[in-house]
């Protein structure tokens, strides 16, 4: 369980610049609390490359402490196409061929890191989805914690009808938002989920005409950003952890978080 007290937030590495973020299609804009994330290779609706998924975990390595709210958005037409099909060819030069399993475990691994860190405690995340989120960019819209979208947002798992898994950490929140059959209905067709019924899904928070979805990300942020940010961090810890959690297990959690709420609050007046 987690410690109340303890900041949780690893010492930030150096930022990525801005020539190797570009490199890896991928924008930065920090201003105060809110760090802004583009995917920003529209002319090729935001597809992925390796290069994107390090620059993803680079960035959650250096986000500047006092950051509470990352905002993931795609330049263009569509949030992303997934990965970058041109990858693919030349008979795949470049993938590992799964033969040797310890290093393409590690390899794999360092990949997923540009999603993991999207669900640290100390920051909220929030995907701002318009047109396609296909593949590896429905995973990452899957890895924030909040979803807002656009009424042309169209929803993919493509994965399993290129004869892959969906690996980018995206089958573990897909379950928890809309249950095993669903998930295996929407992987195992890799069919498309338009905005209306991905709202109905839970995969969607809040659903807004195309026009209005920078407006509607803004008011979410400034919402978010009302909130004690010690509050918001353990409260985050605690919901995270409630689906594992015994009732037993998740009041204890509560309590715990609770003490060091209360020691934050009023801690000064024993002292
Ligand atoms: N990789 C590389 N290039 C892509 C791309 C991709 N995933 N998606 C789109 N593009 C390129 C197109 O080739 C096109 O290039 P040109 O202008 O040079 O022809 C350009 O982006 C614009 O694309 P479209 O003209 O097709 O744009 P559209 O708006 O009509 O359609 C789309 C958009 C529905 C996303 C369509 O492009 C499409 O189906 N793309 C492929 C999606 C896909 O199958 N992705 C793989 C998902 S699986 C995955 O992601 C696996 C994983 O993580 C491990």
């Amino acid at each position: 369980m987690a410690d109340a007290n303890i900041d949780q937030r690893p010492e930030a590495a150096t930022a990525p610049g801005e020539a190797e973020l570009a490199e890896a299609g991928l924008r930065l804009d920090v201003d105060g609390a809110v760090a802004t994330v583009t995917l920003d290779r529209p002319e090729r609706r935001n597809a992925m490359t390796f290069a994107t998924w390090r620059g993803l975990a680079a960035i959650g390595r250096s986000l500047p402490a006092d950051v509470r709210v990352v905002v993931l958005r795609g330049a263009g037409p569509s949030f992303s196409a997934g990965i970058d099909l041109s990858m693919f060819s030349g008979g795949g030069e470049g993938f590992s061929d799964g033969a040797d399993a310890e290093a393409t475990d590690r390899f794999i691994a360092e990949l997923q890191e540009g999603y993991t860190w999207l669900r640290r405690p100390e920051i909220v995340t929030v995907a701002a989805v318009q047109g396609h989120a296909i593949g590896g960019g429905f995973q990452l819209a899957l890895a924030c914690d909040i979803r807002v979208a656009a009424d042309d947002a169209k929803f993919c798992m493509k994965e399993p009808a290129l004869g892959l898994v969906p690996d980018l950490t995206g089958t573990k929140p897909l379950v928890e938002i809309v249950g095993v059959p669903r998930a295996l209905e929407l992987c195992l067709t890799a069919r498309t989920v338009l905005a209306d019924e991905a709202a109905r899904l839970g995969l969607a928070e809040i659903v807004v005409p195309r026009d209005d979805l920078d407006k509607a990300v803004s008011d979410l942020v400034t919402a978010l950003l009302a909130v004690d940010g010690g509050a918001a961090a353990a409260t985050k810890r605690l919901l995270w952890q409630a689906p594992q959690n015994t009732l037993e297990e998740q009041c204890a959690a509560e309590r715990t978080e609770q003490i060091g709420r209360l020691r934050a609050l009023f801690g000064s007046r024993t002292s």
